[in-house]
């Protein structure tokens, strides 16, 4: 197998290329003056596995081009299977119709990359795995929040309180919470689907005096990490700490959500980040493997 390095995903490519102990295929990319991507694979990959690693945080519709591209020179190359390992997956959240008339985002991107050339996918905790299954190519989510979790255990937090900003995101709260050896629980989060505005509901948990953990995939604007934070405040945590798997950190968000209480803020290089202290190259090395 090679690794080709993605231009968005360079340093978790080498610590991958470190780990499984195989060749980096380098990319040459640039952008021409209006705006369209150009990409080169500098290396052979013919008659190879090839497997891509380029995560489509923003900006996702360049870097998403840039993946079909070099998927396509692999393909012309000779590459003899191609795999895009796609650490934060653009367009996820929109999975389904919520509103009519919509699009599903998720499938149209997959199919773009299929007739790219890619023929599987590794993607990391993906916002809902079941979109996975309507895509035209085998695909998996692994999860990173072992890992998150792990973190806060060698930081001495082993026993914190897991907890989740909704009940669809419970089994996250839970998986960090094998893994912590403390209670986990959720929120009450709604999203306004016009507006987008988050509302969490008041809750009565037993976290006083504990250090609270929120987990989430995605933090974007920061909106449901500010939501969660000031419900928890009026319940008197020890402190409340965050992790997720892509931190998107739009705009202010970091800023605003330590502005909320918020203690450490931890994430993966998933979105290469202030707050990305965790690498995703032992468990995307893994999946390689299998
Ligand atoms: C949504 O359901 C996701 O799990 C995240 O909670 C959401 O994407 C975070 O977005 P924001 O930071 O803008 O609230």
């Amino acid at each position: 197998m090679k690794i080709v390095l993605g231009p968005a995903s360079t340093q978790l490519g080498k610590e991958i290329v470190n780990i499984l102990k195989v060749e980096a295929v380098p990319v040459a990319f640039k952008t021409f003056p209006d705006g369209e991507n150009y990409v080169r694979l500098e290396g052979q990959v013919k008659k190879e596995d090839v497997a891509i690693v380029q995560t489509t945080s923003p900006p996702q519709d360049s870097r998403l081009m840039q993946l079909a591209l070099i998927a396509d020179s692999a393909k012309r190359n000779g590459a003899k299977r191609i795999i895009a390992v796609v650490p934060y997956l653009a367009y996820a959240r929109q999975d389904r119709i919520f509103l009519q008339g919509e699009a599903i985002s998720a499938e149209t991107i997959a199919r773009m990359l299929k007739a790219a050339g890619v023929e599987r996918m590794i993607t990391v905790n993906v916002h809902q795995d079941k979109v996975l299954l309507r895509f035209p190519f085998p695909a998996k989510s692994v999860s990173a929040i072992p890992l998150l979790a792990g973190y806060f255990v060698k930081k001495g937090y082993a026993k914190a309180f897991a907890l989740s900003p909704d009940e669809g995101a419970v089994h996250i709260a839970k998986e960090a919470g094998n893994i912590l050896g403390g209670e986990y629980g959720y929120l009450e989060k709604s999203r306004n689907r016009y507006t987008g505005r988050v509302s969490m509901a008041k809750k009565t948990l037993d976290v006083r005096r504990k250090t609270v953990i929120v987990f989430d995939d995605i933090i974007s604007t920061g909106g449901t990490i500010i939501a969660a934070a000031k419900i928890l405040q009026e319940l008197n945590p020890e402190n409340i700490c965050v992790a997720c798997v892509h931190p998107l950190l739009i705009g202010e968000a970091e800023k605003l959500i330590r502005e909320a209480g918020v203690g450490e803020i931890v994430g993966t290089d998933s979105v290469p980040s202030s707050v990305s202290k965790v690498s995703l190259a032992p468990v995307i090395s893994k999946a390689l493997t299998r």
